[in-house]
């Protein structure tokens, strides 16, 4: 995704709290920032603010980085609501209906798969989200991954290859495999940044999961893995040893994959909208924060287990359902999602507001970041800015 970069700076003033997700500066009251072309060029208290071009005051409104919603899953074509009634009927979920997607996706132009893509990307940054990241995995064939990974380029941040979602129909998992290591992954890495397998019976073993994150690493992509969805196994400790950047899903977790987590650069990615849309239990966030884990929440965008956009709604869940401060969620859908991209850190660093960070900036229509839970369900975008750019 590339934008042109504004030529004006602008001070955002009047800000009644600052969320800044940065060790030094905290959570400020009365605060402002000045952002200038892509980045952020102050952040301090309002009376000490330096002048810019523009002037907007907030009045006493809450800020935060943008959202990172580190997980979606953007490039498809087709409806399945069908699944869905029929899932909260009773049919349990078990990831047989990726293939309806892929069908549909096939069949589907390059013009309906973009305006689904900018539909769905507009409908997140209008609700605060500034940096997204998506997934090929519904096109299964080297021609259709391709094309999926070089159209999801022009709208995301983040592309992933999930080559390695499940074996289509016609293959057996060892040619399957091969191809994916193969031929395909030479032909969407150029597009892509990481890569990534479903480790889950259903889909991959932790063998197949082996084969293909280490090929990934040798093609220089970084790796994530969807792992413990469905059920206990070995994703996480395939991601953990592989050095994946994230495991995400994490519903199901061991006291072992616990540990892991916590004794290793890999975040843990969990998706709560995708747990109620599957009725599946949600993952335990108390048990990873407590034992030192470092945990993202992203909104796992896709027809089939998660058709939400909204951060908020991850947000509010989290801290109602699942035991996280108010603080937790925010920074977890914020930084947390930035680590889990590798992009927290360094110039135009991502989930973070300080002094040369990306301008990803999101107004709450709210005095304090407390309302994304207090007032559930209640849309709080009050203005967004992405890359400096205003948004909304
Ligand atoms: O993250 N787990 C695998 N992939 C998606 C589901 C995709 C689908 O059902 O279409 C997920 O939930």
């Amino acid at each position: 995704m590339t934008t042109t970069s504004p030529s004006t700076s602008t001070l955002i003033t009047g800000i009644g709290e600052l969320t800044t997700n940065d060790e030094h500066l905290g959570t400020l009251t009365d605060a402002a920032l000045v952002l200038s072309g892509r980045r952020v060029e102050w952040v301090g208290t309002a009376t000490r603010a330096p002048d810019a071009d523009e002037r907007i005051d907030v009045e006493g409104r809450a800020v935060l980085p943008g959202w990172v919603d580190s997980h979606t899953h953007l490039v498809f074509a087709g409806d399945r609501s069908a699944e869905f009634a029929a899932r909260l009927a009773g049919r349990p979920y078990d990831a047989g209906g990726i293939a309806v997607t892929v069908e549909a996706t096939r069949a589907a132009s390059d013009d309906a798969l973009a305006a689904t893509l900018r539909r769905l990307t507009e409908e997140a940054v209008n609700q605060g989200t500034t940096c997204l990241e998506t997934k090929t995995g519904y096109g299964l064939t080297v021609a259709e991954e391709t094309r999926a990974a070089r159209l999801a380029g022009e709208f995301v941040d983040e592309v992933t290859f999930l080559g390695a979602h499940v074996v289509p129909p016609g293959w057996g998992t060892d040619d399957y495999v091969a191809l994916v290591c193969g031929e395909m992954l030479d032909a969407v890495a150029p597009h892509v940044r990481w890569a990534d397998v479903f480790c889950e019976r259903g889909a991959f073993d932790a063998d197949a999961a082996s084969a293909v994150l280490t090929a990934a690493a040798k093609a220089g992509l970084g790796l994530r893995v969807h792992g413990n969805q469905l059920g206990e196994g070995p994703g996480v400790r395939v991601a953990v040893e592989h050095g994946a950047a994230s495991v995400d899903h994490c519903t199901y977790l061991t006291g072992s994959d616990v540990d892991a987590l916590a004794n290793s650069e890999t975040v843990a990615t969990l998706l709560p909208a995708c747990d109620l849309s599957t009725r599946q239990p949600l993952p335990d966030a108390r048990a990873l924060l407590d034992a030192g884990a470092t945990v993202a929440l992203a909104s796992n965008c896709n027809p089939g287990s998660s058709y939400t956009t909204s951060m908020a709604f991850c947000v509010a869940t989290a801290v109602l359902q699942m035991r996280m401060t108010v603080e937790e969620a925010v920074r977890a859908a914020t930084w947390g999602g930035a680590r889990a991209l590798r992009r927290e850190s360094g110039e135009g660093a991502v989930g973070v507001l300080r002094p040369g960070a990306r301008a990803d900036v999101h107004v709450l229509d709210a005095p304090s970041a407390a309302h994304l839970a207090y007032r559930p369900g209640v849309p709080l975008t009050h203005a967004v800015w992405r890359e400096g750019r205003r948004a909304r």
